[in-house]
């Protein structure tokens, strides 16, 4: 609790000092929209943000839980507004490891490398790789949106992150160039760009399951339209979002400062409405921040500690033990032949699987075939949930891309809450559907 208290301590004092550099447009957004693209070798999700000056697109992999925005600064970071963060400053005193002043930097200034810059460790969460780098602000710019089409590009001239390197752009999808931190800190994107145009800190993510046509991210509230016409941001389903109060992943000191990862309280697992049998204990945060239930955009596929996914897996096998199996593609187990199961509306006719958030106002988050089963090659799918093992100093549950396609989560940080719907296919359209036409 204390560490929780510094934690929000610590946001406000950056709200003051985001509040002295409000973007410099006289255009007020009600919400931005960034596009996403699956991509189809590392099934990452790309998106994409104008930064420096002259401008230049920037492709970047979608990081949930990332503390930042990070770029690569050693090759081709050109522009004229690029400013290190000073390591005396109160904005590096924010960041979750900062590792004081970077010293001395033995070539000419450039981005990156500066002397008495703030030095801190950006992390790659694919790779698990982190380095240490600067603290850096430049110009981004970004599409508005009304929630139904694209609005002008506004523009935020101080937006902080990290400088990272190239060699940690290994295991990120071609073109890459660093990766786009949505995490509950208070220099991820969210925070920031919430406060630089005074929406509410809220954001909505709806992956698309598709390598050529776009998804959405909407920074700000509703209305989120897709064609044809349907608001997605009606009909939400709430669950409490959980903050681990210790920090597992990459370098961090332990115990030092809270995650900025989202956690939520599954509290039981079923398989056709049957409750599976697990150790409920593993659906706890335990002392040292391992266990819980995360979700992740760089976890292609739902990752399950070991007893869970033995339980899940076996129900699953049995409730439909009339359907035959066919060979196993690895990482996956339960494989079927695509005639064998059908298909719905819904993705290929199986099992509804349903991670219990709360039993008394029955509160799920249901995943179907299109969900659930994922297609490995012709005519077989499998179910596309993987095995964690058993010594896992993780999350007990880390709910992967794949079960967040065609799905709207939006994350309500002021009210730590995740409002959801599991799919939005049932409301005849899909996470592809948002009309990137501009309205003049
Ligand atoms: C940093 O300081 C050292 C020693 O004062 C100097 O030689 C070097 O040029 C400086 N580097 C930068 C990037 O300012
Ligand atoms: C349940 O899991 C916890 C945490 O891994 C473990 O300590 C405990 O022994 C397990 N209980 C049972 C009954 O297996
Ligand atoms: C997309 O939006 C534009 C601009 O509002 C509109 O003219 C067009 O009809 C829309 N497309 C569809 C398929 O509705």
């Amino acid at each position: 609790m204390a560490s929780l208290a510094v934690f929000l301590g610590r946001i406000l004092s950056l709200f003051m000092f985001t509040c002295a550099c409000i973007a410099e447009t006289s255009f007020r957004p009600k919400a931005l929209l960034l596009p996403v693209i699956k991509d189809s070798s590392t099934n990452q999700y790309v998106t994409q943000i104008s930064q420096r000056t002259p401008l230049v697109p920037i492709k970047l992999t979608l990081d949930l839980g990332g503390e930042s925005l990070w770029v690569d600064c050693d090759k081709d970071y050109i522009s004229s507004t690029y400013k290190p963060v000073h390591c005396r400053s109160s904005l590096c005193s924010l960041v979750k490891t900062p590792v004081g002043c970077g010293g001395q930097c033995f070539s000419s200034p450039k981005p990156g490398c500066n002397n008495n810059s703030c030095s801190v460790f950006p992390e790659n969460s694919v790779s698990g790789v982190s380095t240490i780098g600067e603290l850096a602000k430049d110009v981004v710019s970004i599409h508005s949106t009304d929630g139904s089409n694209l609005g002008p590009v506004v523009s935020f001239p101080r937006l902080v992150f990290t400088c990272g390197a190239t060699f940690l752009l290994e295991k990120l999808a071609n073109g890459v160039k660093g990766m786009a931190g949505f995490g509950r800190s208070p220099i991820g994107l969210p925070s920031q760009l919430s406060h630089a145009f005074r929406f509410p800190r809220k954001f909505a993510i709806c992956l698309s399951s598709s390598t050529t046509s776009n998804g959405v991210i909407f920074l700000g509230d509703g209305p989120y339209v897709m064609l044809p016409n349907v608001d997605i941001s009606q009909s939400l389903t709430y669950t409490p979002l959980i903050v681990n109060p210790v920090s597992v992943p990459g370098t961090t000191v332990k115990g030092q400062n809270p995650s900025f990862e989202y956690y939520i309280g599954v509290k039981g697992i079923k398989v056709n409405t049957k409750v599976v049998p697990v150790n409920t204990t593993l659906f706890k945060i335990n002392k040292l921040g391992f266990g819980g239930t995360r979700i992740s955009t760089t976890v292609p596929y739902t990752v399950l500690e070991s007893s869970i996914y033995n339980a899940v897996t076996n129900a699953f096998i049995s409730s439909i033990s009339k359907v035959p199996r066919v060979k196993a593609v690895a990482p996956f187990k339960a494989c079927y032949s695509a005639k064998s199961l059908g298909s719905t509306r819904l993705g290929p006719g199986v099992p509804s699987i349903e991670f219990v958030l709360q039993n008394k106002r029955s509160v799920s988050w249901m995943f179907f075939g299109a969900n659930s089963m994922v297609p490995v090659k012709d005519d077989v799918f499998c179910l596309g949930f993987v095995d964690g093992g058993l010594d896992t100093k993780e999350a007990s549950i880390t709910i992967g891309g794949y079960q967040l396609e065609n799905a709207l989560l939006q994350f309500d940080l002021a009210r730590s809450r995740l409002g959801f719907m599991s799919t939005i296919l049932g409301r005849q359209t899909t996470c592809a559907n948002f009309n990137f036409t501009s309205k003049a």
